[in-house]
């Protein structure tokens, strides 16, 4: 494990990795149990994943933990997964103010059962003073839901004439997505052998870095996150410009 830390360059780390933490459902099944015991281990995984970014010094992590086409699985696995939230929630805000973390949400929160929106109000609060790394949970998200709603809010403002369309542009979208306060992320990885984004952050992807790996969440420490971080490193990030340019600006990362 020291041996890759050391592999890290401390000052090309990304400053936002997203991850789309998938495949706690087959690990279940592969050891002949309920899909809910992968969730329930699954936990573990964010626990070991949150510690490993914070050591790193990762500013800004998000987590897909729940999408808004999720919530037409079986509903005994839906509630499962809120009592999971809920429960690790409240036994993790300790944590998370030890560690200086902010606790960050984005989605559909409405749609949450209000213990789970109480519970979560809760630990925002707790945590909002705190100025280390953002975490943030993607919660009945999905990018479709994200860019209609704030394809909607931006109609209302122009209707009320506080935005004149025609000065529209990326950073008037920006401001009225939920991730307007954080970067783009700059890796993004994806654990259990898929390769698809599943409505995840499709607009802030844009120019990310995809790392797909076989592991299944539940497995996922890490030493799984260094390795997808040295990968990143090793790549040349062009933002549609050739690898001459990029060696007269220096700019890579
Ligand atoms: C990811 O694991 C967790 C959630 C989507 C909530 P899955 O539950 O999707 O596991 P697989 O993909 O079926 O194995
Ligand atoms: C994406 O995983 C959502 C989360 C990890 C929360 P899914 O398992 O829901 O995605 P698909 O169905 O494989 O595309
Ligand atoms: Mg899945």
């Amino acid at each position: 494990m020291q041996e890759l830390i050391e592999k890290i360059d401390k000052s090309r780390l990304p400053k936002h990795v997203a991850i789309i933490m998938d495949g706690n459902g087959r690990w279940a099944k592969e050891k002949g149990q309920d899909r809910l015991y992968g969730h329930f281990h699954g936990v573990e995984s964010v626990r070991n994943i949150v510690e490993g970014a914070v050591e790193l010094g990762l500013e800004y992590l998000t987590l897909y933990a729940f999408s808004t086409e999720n919530w037409d699985r079986p509903a005994h696995e839906v509630s499962g997964l809120m009592e999971l939230l809920v429960e690790n929630m409240k036994k993790e805000a300790p944590v998370l103010k030890k560690n200086n973390i902010r606790l960050r949400v984005i989605g559909d929160t409405e749609m949450l059962p209000e213990h789970a929106r109480n519970g979560l109000a809760e630990v925002l609060a707790e945590t909002k003073d705190n100025n280390g790394m953002n975490l943030i949970m993607a919660l009945s998200y999905s990018s479709r839901w994200e860019l209609v709603n704030a394809v909607k809010k931006i109609g209302i403002d122009v209707a009320a004439g506080k935005i004149n369309p025609e000065t529209i542009n990326n950073e008037t979208l920006e401001a009225y997505l939920s991730t307007s306060d954080f970067p783009d992320p700059e890796l993004m990885i994806r654990t259990s052998g898929e390769f698809r984004i599943s409505n995840f952050l499709l607009y802030q992807l844009a120019y990310a870095e995809l790392y797909f790996t076989d592991v299944r969440w539940p497995d996922f420490r890490k030493k799984n996150l260094y390795e997808a971080i040295i990968d990143f490193q090793g790549r040349e990030r062009r933002f549609g410009k050739t690898s001459d340019q990029l060696l007269h600006t220096g700019v890579s990362h």
